[in-house]
Parts: structure tokens; C-alpha cells; sequence
């Protein structure tokens, strides 16, 4: 009978493609197959994340539920972010966990299971050509590693701590990667990366100069894909030949994530994000006069120490003047190795919540006009989720979530979708004859 295996997996699309490289080593190498209860389980993973505070302690609590009610023998193992950053407390505070795999050592989870009490957390360990076994957990889009690890030194941000230096996988690993997926019936892939925009510039040895734009070129020459994705790009290594490509590449998809952050100019000085507000409203300029069509997501912090009420005025006035398609939005959360940690200014908590109530408001009201522009219009969907209510879904080029009425044989393909009925993250439509 097959060895059990349980991944919860928390943050971002890295982590999941992670998750995807070890449940393809451990069934390979191993003999595992994937189990949907911890209960059944002879080896329980959680892939963490350390961005923020509240997803570490959530997994303490966590970790005791699953040694409590875990199958007789089976075993314990933490990966990812906080396997990084906090390493052998991990065992001390939880001394049933039996290993410890940072996010930068994926590639040893075969060996690393056979061991006891092991803490595998070398944040320069290089595994930017290592062959990882095939898993998809989609057979519509596979998610590809185009680099590992952040160059940058945003001052609240943990993750050059957990995933170290910057390294880029050379191209034509990607471009092999994305070939054998296509050939396995992909249709689209989903490059990952820190910062994907700032590829190319370093490779573990030598090797030929490629950049981003460069390796999208490279990549949409493979026959049968048809779709490009990729996240995050970086809003500073946005140059003029990045947004042309984007925005006349047919195959690249028209949706872009600019991580915003703040605002104001002065809180984006204290983050280290190498651009001001000027800058970021200028290359979103720049992108709509390329790409009118093209959608805009980000990211934004509130309350980051010393942020005053006019700083944030400038957040708000960025959101009024891009009209963002989608917004993640967080309170800052002071990280442990950054270096707004030791930043005394802090903003009242009260605030805090004040702040993120009030810009998650005037985003519901921009979503609420935003969607109207959809109303009748026809999409181009392809779909890739059955859902449990008779409906199929799936996205637009531009990102969009749309579901119709239908059934599996939709799955996988490309369908014309006029917008019959508009809500804040999916909008329904029916299939054009
Ligand atoms: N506190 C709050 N949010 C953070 N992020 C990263 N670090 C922190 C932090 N210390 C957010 C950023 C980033 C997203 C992935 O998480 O907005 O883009
Ligand atoms: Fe979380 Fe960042 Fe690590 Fe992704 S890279 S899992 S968001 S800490």
C-alpha cells in the first residue's frame, strides 16, 4: 500500500508551485500519493508563510491540532517561510515536528523525511537547476519558477531572509519546462518570481545575458501557448521596453500586479522601494496609453511607521486616480531581520484599522464602477474550474473571473462569454454562439 501524504500550504503562488516540486519528488522518489485529511496521513507537511505575523503564531495552534489527532507513527514536517526564519525553534517549541525545510531547500524533501529532528535552512543553497520531478495540480496552466529569492531590501519585508539571494533559472530550463507542459495539454503558463521583472541578472554560472523581456519574447514562440502570465513584477524595473512587450505581445496577458505599497512618496523612501509616487503614476500612464484594455492589481500597506494622515491621503489619491481592478491590502506587521522592525514612529493600531477600513471602502466603491464598464461586453474565457453549482469558470485575458452555466467538456477550453450579471470578484455570463 502507498505511503500517505498531507501539504497544507499558506501565501503566496511560490509556495504553491513548492508544494507542487515536493508532492512530485515524494511520489516519485518515494512512492507517496496525496491524501485530502491529515488524518489518514504517514506524513504531514505545512508550507508556511512568514510575511506576516498572524499566519506564525496560526501555525503553533495548528501544529498542535495535527499531533494530537495524527494517525499512530506518522510524521511531522514544516516548509517554507517560517521553516527559514525560525528553524530549530521550530523543534524546540513543538519537539514532535521531526524536520524543519526552509524555502530554499525544496529540493532535499526526499531525504530530509528519513531524517529525525533534521533543520535544512541554508538560505544560499542553490537549487536554480535542479531537476524537479513533474506534478501539476492543473492540467490547464502550469505555474513556472523563473527565479528564486529577492535582491531587493524593502524595509518591512522578511522574504530576502527566507528565500535569500537572488538567483534566475536560465532560460532554457523555463523554456524546456514550459515546451513539456504545453505538450501535456497546457495551454497557458504562469511564470513566477520575487521580482520577475528584474530576470536575468544573475545566473548561478555563466551564462548568456537575457532579460525579462527577453525570456517572454523567447517564450511565446512555443506553438500551442497561449497564454502568458507572470507575477510580481516590480514597479521600478517597469522601463518602456517591458510595458511595449507587454502591451503588443499578443500572447501576454493584459492584467499587470504594480505592488503600489504606499502612496506617498516619503513612506515609499522608509520602504526602500526605489520609486516615488510620481514614477508609479507615470508608468501607469505609460501602460494605459499602451494597453487601454489591460487591467491593474496591487498591493498596499497601511500604517507603516511614521505614516501620517497626508501620507495616506496620497495612498488614497493613488487608488481615486488608477482605479485598481484588485487590491490586496494589509496592515503593516512588523517582521523579525527587517529593518522598519526597529523604526520607532509606529502608528497607532486604532489607526491601523481605521486606515484599512476606510481605503477597503473607497475600493468597494471603485470595484462597484469599475464592473458597470463590463455589462454586456464579450470576453474571451478560458476555463479551468468546474464549480459545485452547475458552473463552470474561468479568466479573461485581462484576469477577469467569469463563470456560465456548463459542464466539464468546457474545461480546458477557449469560449466567447457576453457578461450577463456583474458582482465584486466574478462576473456571470452566458456563452456566445
Ligand atoms: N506587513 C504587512 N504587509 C506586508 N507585506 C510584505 N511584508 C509585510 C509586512 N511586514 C505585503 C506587501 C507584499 C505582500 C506580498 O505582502 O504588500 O507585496
Ligand atoms: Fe509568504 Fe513571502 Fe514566503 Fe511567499 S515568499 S510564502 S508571501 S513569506
Amino acid at each position: 500500500m502507498s505511503k500517505k501524504l498531507f501539504i497544507e500550504t499558506l501565501g503566496c503562488a511560490m509556495n504553491s508551485r513548492d508544494t507542487e516540486h515536493m508532492i512530485a519528488e515524494l511520489r516519485e522518489k518515494e512512492g507517496y500519493e496525496s491524501v485530502e485529511d491529515y488524518r489518514e496521513a504517514d506524513l504531514i507537511l505545512i508550507n508556511t508563510c512568514s510575511v506576516r505575523e498572524r499566519p506564525v503564531h496560526k501555525l503553533f495552534s495548528e501544529l498542535g491540532t495535527f499531533n494530537k489527532n495524527k494517525k499512530e507513527g506518522a510524521k511531522i514536517g514544516v516548509c517554507g517561510c517560517t521553516a527559514s526564519h525560525l528553524g530549530k525553534d521550530i523543534i524546540k517549541r513543538a519537539p514532535y515536528v521531526s524536520f524543519v525545510l526552509g524555502a530554499r531547500n525544496v529540493s532535499k524533501i526526499a531525504e530530509i523525511i528519513h531524517k529525525d529532528k533534521a533543520v535544512e535552512i541554508d538560505i544560499n543553497y542553490d537549487e536554480s537547476e535542479f531537476a524537479f520531478k513533474d506534478f501539476r495540480s492543473s492540467p490547464y496552466k502550469a505555474y513556472i519558477n523563473i527565479s528564486m529569492g529577492c535582491d531587493k531590501s524593502c524595509t518591512f519585508c522578511i522574504v530576502p531572509k527566507t528565500r535569500g539571494e537572488e538567483i534566475s533559472i536560465p532560460d532554457e530550463l523555463i523554456i524546456a519546462e514550459a515546451q513539456r507542459a504545453v505538450d501535456n495539454g497546457a495551454k497557458e503558463v504562469f511564470l513566477l518570481g520575487q521580482n520577475v521583472n528584474n530576470y536575468g541578472r544573475r545566473f548561478s554560472g555563466e551564462h548568456e545575458k537575457v532579460n525579462f523581456t527577453e525570456l517572454l519574447r523567447r517564450l511565446s514562440k512555443i506553438e500551442g501557448l497561449e497564454r502568458i502570465r507572470f507575477t510580481s513584477p516590480h514597479p521600478f524595473h517597469m522601463d518602456d521596453e517591458f510595458i511595449e512587450e507587454f502591451a503588443h505581445n499578443p500572447k501576454i496577458c493584459k492584467s499587470m500586479h504594480m505592488p503600489l505599497q504606499s502612496g506617498s512618496s516619503k513612506v515609499l523612501k522608509d520602504m526602500k522601494r526605489g520609486y516615488t509616487k510620481e514614477w508609479f503614476l507615470n508608468r501607469v500612464e505609460k501602460l494605459r496609453a499602451e494597453c487601454p484594455e489591460a487591467t491593474i492589481s496591487t498591493d498596499i500597506i497601511v500604517a507603516f511607521p511614521g505614516e501620517s494622515d497626508e501620507d495616506f491621503e496620497h495612498t488614497l489619491d493613488v487608488m481615486r486616480k488608477v482605479k485598481f481592478d484588485q487590491i490586496f491590502s494589509f496592515k503593516y506587521s512588523p517582521r523579525p531581520e527587517t529593518e522598519a522592525q526597529h523604526y520607532t514612529n509606529v502608528v497607532d493600531d486604532e489607526v491601523g484599522s481605521q486606515r484599512l477600513q476606510q481605503l477597503q471602502s473607497l475600493q468597494a466603491e471603485i470595484l462597484d464602477e469599475n464592473a458597470k464598464r463590463h455589462m454586456g461586453k464579450t470576453f474571451r474565457v478560458y476555463f479551468e474550474d468546474l464549480n459545485a453549482d452547475g458552473y463552470v469558470s474561468g479568466r479573461s485575458d485581462n484576469n477577469i473571473v467569469i463563470k456560465v452555466k456548463g459542464s466539464e467538456e468546457l474545461l480546458g477550453t477557449f469560449q466567447d462569454v457576453r457578461i450577463t450579471s456583474l458582482g465584486r470578484t466574478i462576473l456571470t455570463g452566458e456563452l456566445v454562439a
